[in-house]
């Protein structure tokens, strides 16, 4: 990805949209042209469509490792509106030595995910894991000045293209004590060290949301107690904090519990938003499809609960993939658990939603893909293409939406027909609507910047 100056290319601070105007996040986001959430009038067939359907979005862990492979990149694209880089952004990934900076897998996500309409959260600035030696064998002082180099340079490098940060990771020890976990971070800067970041992290990038992320704070316990006396606490001296991730890793030893709901809804009291941030459980069967629907009904009852992430796309990848905790098998089929989280979060299962066959009521949805791409660049503008793309069936129109960035605006279009909806693009096949299965075409357009570069986000592709 091109590096960017930070600055005249942050969008609008969804926050802030949010709290002025008291209404749902998609609603908001569609009217603000910030992202690419489709709210289709159907019930929707697929994961990231039936989120938004709620305001909420429905995201996958993306590793780059994984993107060339045709099943894995159409899958995650077919099913998520939000991407998590599964290891990409960790500090051993973007600073194993200090003061040099690689942000080559980050951007390649973020690219794979903007070009796909997903959003991305920001996976971990401050954490005691996958964490260089370097940073552990610093002083105080030079550890307090390394931590807020790491925290400023990743969020302006990726300011305007993330949705909310996980500013620090997994702070608090498990068991009954409640304490913090000792890490350099803890160990050198004391209790402090947390509030420290979260206050660096929101003069680095204001626009984003800032979360804490933690396990085994799922339910009401020690642990999870010990977070919300520290978010509590933040809110109450103005530390600026917008959201918790639960991760949600759960297996028959470590279940979905019975207060799951109880804990997202005491937290959300506190005035932050609750995110499922790395949602994957072990099982199989009914089981397993039980336990994902325990947590996104209760994601879905508590407003605030504003999005799931699922740990990964398929169960061949997982980190624990011994435990098949994920919606897809090693071969991409959807697994029975698919289609309770797809119920519980408003949508229809039993369709392939490349297969405009199987909707009667909806001819040809979804049954095109389109993929941008910059072309050109000069002076203060760039070219867009984007190819619309057949599914398995052939078509005879299509419809492609593009979400622009404030405050960009496109002067020329070519090979479409083009309207505007505030930063919405809608460009209809203009003689080019008639294509067969996997067959493609191109339309373009010019987008002149001012000032913000981000890639132009396709928000949808429909077909007749
Ligand atoms: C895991 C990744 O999935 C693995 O690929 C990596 O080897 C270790 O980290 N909590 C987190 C995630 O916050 O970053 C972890 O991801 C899983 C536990």
């Amino acid at each position: 990805m091109t590096e960017q100056p930070p600055s005249g290319r942050r969008r609008l601070s969804i926050r802030a949209l949010r709290g002025a105007l008291g209404v749902g996040l998609a609603s908001v986001l569609a009217s603000a042209g910030l992202v690419a959430l489709s709210a289709p009038a159907q019930a929707a067939d697929n994961l990231g469509d039936a989120a938004a359907a709620s305001g909420r979005y429905f995201g996958t862990a993306l590793a780059t490792g994984h993107l060339g492979e045709q099943d894995y990149a159409a899958t995650a694209d077919r099913e998520f509106n939000m991407a998590t880089p599964e290891n990409e952004m960790k500090w051993d990934a973007t600073e194993s030595s200090r003061g040099s900076f690689n942000f080559s897998g980050g951007d390649q996500i973020v690219q794979h995910a903007t070009a796909a309409g997903m959003q991305v959260r920001g996976h971990t600035l401050v954490w005691y894991s996958q964490l260089p030696g370097w940073v552990s064998g610093l002083g105080a002082t030079d550890l307090q000045s390394a931590m807020d180099n790491h925290i400023t340079t990743l969020m302006q490098h990726y300011a305007g293209e993330i949705y909310a940060w996980d500013v620090v990771n997994e702070a608090f020890q498990d068991g009954g004590s409640g304490a913090r976990r000792p890490s350099p971070f803890q160990d050198k800067l004391g209790d402090g060290y947390i509030e420290h970041a979260f206050r660096t992290a929101r003069a680095a990038d204001p626009g984003a949301k800032l979360c804490y992320n933690d396990y085994n704070i799922d339910g009401v316990n020690a642990k999870s107690t010990a977070v919300y006396n520290m978010v509590k606490d933040f809110k109450s001296r103005g530390v600026p904090i917008d959201c918790v991730g639960f991760q949600g890793h759960f297996n028959p030893q470590s279940p979905v519990t019975s207060d799951y709901q109880q804990n997202l809804e005491r937290f959300a009291a506190l005035g932050v938003d609750v995110q499922i941030t790395e949602l994957d459980i072990e099982g199989s069967g009914s089981a397993q499809a039980d336990s994902y629907r325990k947590v996104v009904t209760a994601c879905m009852a508590v407003e605030r609960c504003n999005g799931i992430t699922v740990w990964g796309v398929t169960d061949k990848y997982s980190w624990r993939s011994g435990g098949t905790p994920l919606l897809f098998d090693g071969n991409y089929q959807k697994k029975p658990v698919y289609d309770a989280v797809l119920q519980a979060l408003g949508g229809t299962p039993g369709g392939d939603p490349g297969d405009p066959g199987d909707d009667p009521g909806d001819p040809g949805s979804a049954a095109c893909t389109a993929t941008y791409a910059e072309t050109q660049r000069w002076g203060d503008r760039f070219n867009g293409q984007i190819t619309v793309r057949a599914g398995d069936s052939a078509i005879s129109d299509w419809t492609v939406r593009v979400t622009l960035h404030s405050p960009q605006t496109v002067p020329t279009t070519w090979n479409g027909q083009a309207s505007y909806d505030g930063s919405v693009l809608t460009m209809r096949a203009n003689g080019n609507g008639s294509l067969g299965a996997g067959q493609s075409t191109t339309f373009g357009f010019t987008v002149m910047a001012n000032g913000n570069w981000s890639a132009p986000a396709v928000a949808s592709c429909t077909a007749t």
